[in-house]
């Protein structure tokens, strides 16, 4: 049975990554934070009681920030593949948090990589490493952008990002290791995090409909993503650490839409007008914006035979029933005396 350990598993490509990896017949590693409230709703579905037969999923406490748990996990797991999906992933709250990101999500990975190579030492086991890298890393860079496009990062987040990035390629040169960036532009699902600018939108607008709230505060409305469907781009990560060599790619749907094409897509299948109920609040602009993301996915294409499935609408539809369903329950929950939780977009 092949082994994986993901960095990030309680996050959503990390809920997506463990099902897909689950359902190919890995036992699945997962690296989660110790936090005091629960964060793994995402992947409870998945979980059995480890005293079960047959479990194949198993949770260890970890952190990026924590190189000694990160050797002690390799020890323990044994994987074939390590995915490092971890990191404050935030652009807007990399500002308020700038070491902190850098660290998670720069040093992070020079610490995984070391870890990784004294266990490759030691055990003499060959290990596949895949990174997650960011579209944030081109940021003023023009579209479309691909694997030969040079960084222009805008953010601590995208900053630390190409640091990630380039430890890798140097991991990979320097000592032989089969480290693979992937470049992911961004992926959306259901299981997006509350405060990305996506599901912000369906979570806002879903709770509007349904009678909850009554106004949805947005930043730049004019920033134009490539978006896709996060189910689709963990088969990407997978499939780049089945190809026989390790390398760079770029995985996008090679279209790009704005905020606000979003907001139309969005109000139309719940048949609300958004213009009505959307403000614009000065705290959701960052102080250096990304303004048009749309990448070229022929690599990717070409060398391994990945492409979307799931179209722009498709997405906007799945993540629109989701949470109108999401603020029904709400709305029942409120009806019989429960008092519902005011989301938090302090920073979102
Ligand atoms: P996410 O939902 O924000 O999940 C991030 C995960 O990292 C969570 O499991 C989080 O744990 C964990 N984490 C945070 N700090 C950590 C630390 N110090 N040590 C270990 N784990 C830590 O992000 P995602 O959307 O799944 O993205 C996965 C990865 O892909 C990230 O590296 C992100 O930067 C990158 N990426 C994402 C996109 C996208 O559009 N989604 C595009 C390109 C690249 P908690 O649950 O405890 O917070
Ligand atoms: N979050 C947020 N909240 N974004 C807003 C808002 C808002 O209220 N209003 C407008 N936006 C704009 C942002 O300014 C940005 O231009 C765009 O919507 C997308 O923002 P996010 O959804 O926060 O995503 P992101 O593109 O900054 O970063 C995501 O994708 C990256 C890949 O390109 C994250 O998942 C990163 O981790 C990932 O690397």
């Amino acid at each position: 049975m092949r082994r994986a350990l993901i960095t990030g598993i309680t996050g959503q490509d990390g809920a997506y990554l463990s099902s897909f990896l689950l359902d190919k017949g890995y036992e699945v590693h997962g690296i989660m934070r110790r936090a005091s409230t629960f964060n793994t709703d995402r992947i409870d579905h998945l979980y059995r009681d480890p005293h079960e037969s047959g479990a194949r999923l198993f949770l260890h406490y970890g952190d990026l920030q924590d190189g000694s748990s990160l050797r002690r996990i390799l020890q323990k797991s044994q994987p074939d593949e390590v995915y490092n999906l971890g990191a404050q992933s935030h652009v807007k709250v990399s500002f308020e948090l700038s070491e902190y990101s850098a660290d998670v999500v720069g040093t992070g990975v020079l610490r995984l990589l070391e870890a990784v190579r004294d266990f490759t030492g030691s055990s003499g086991k060959q290990v596949r490493v895949y990174q997650a890298g960011s579209s944030e890393m081109f940021g003023a860079a023009k579209p479309p952008q691909n694997e030969t496009t040079p960084f222009y990062p805008r953010s601590p987040y995208a900053v630390a990002k190409v640091a990630g990035y380039w430890y890798c390629v140097n991991y990979r040169e320097a000592y032989n290791m089969f480290v693979t960036n992937g470049i992911l532009f961004n992926h959306e699902s259901p299981l997006r995090g509350e405060t990305f600018v996506t599901r912000k939108i369906t979570r806002g607008l879903g709770r509007i409909k349904k009678g909850l709230q009554k106004k949805l505060f947005l930043g730049n409305l004019d920033a134009r993503r490539d978006w896709g469907f996060a189910g689709d781009y963990v088969e990407a990560m997978w499939m780049m650490l089945q190809h026989q060599e390790p390398g760079d790619f770029v995985v996008a749907t090679g279209e790009a839409y704005s905020v606000r094409d979003f907001l139309d897509a969005a109000g139309e299948k719940m048949g609300l007008d958004w213009k009505q109920y959307v403000e614009i609040d000065p705290r959701y602009m960052r102080p250096t914006e990304v303004d048009y993301l749309m990448g070229d996915p022929a690599k990717a294409r070409n060398t391994f035979g990945w492409k979307p499935k799931v179209t722009f609408r498709e997405l906007v539809g799945m993540m629109v029933e989701h949470d109108l369903e999401l603020a029904e329950q709400e709305r029942t929950l409120m009806k019989a005396g429960h008092s519902v939780a005011l989301r938090g977009v302090a920073n979102g």
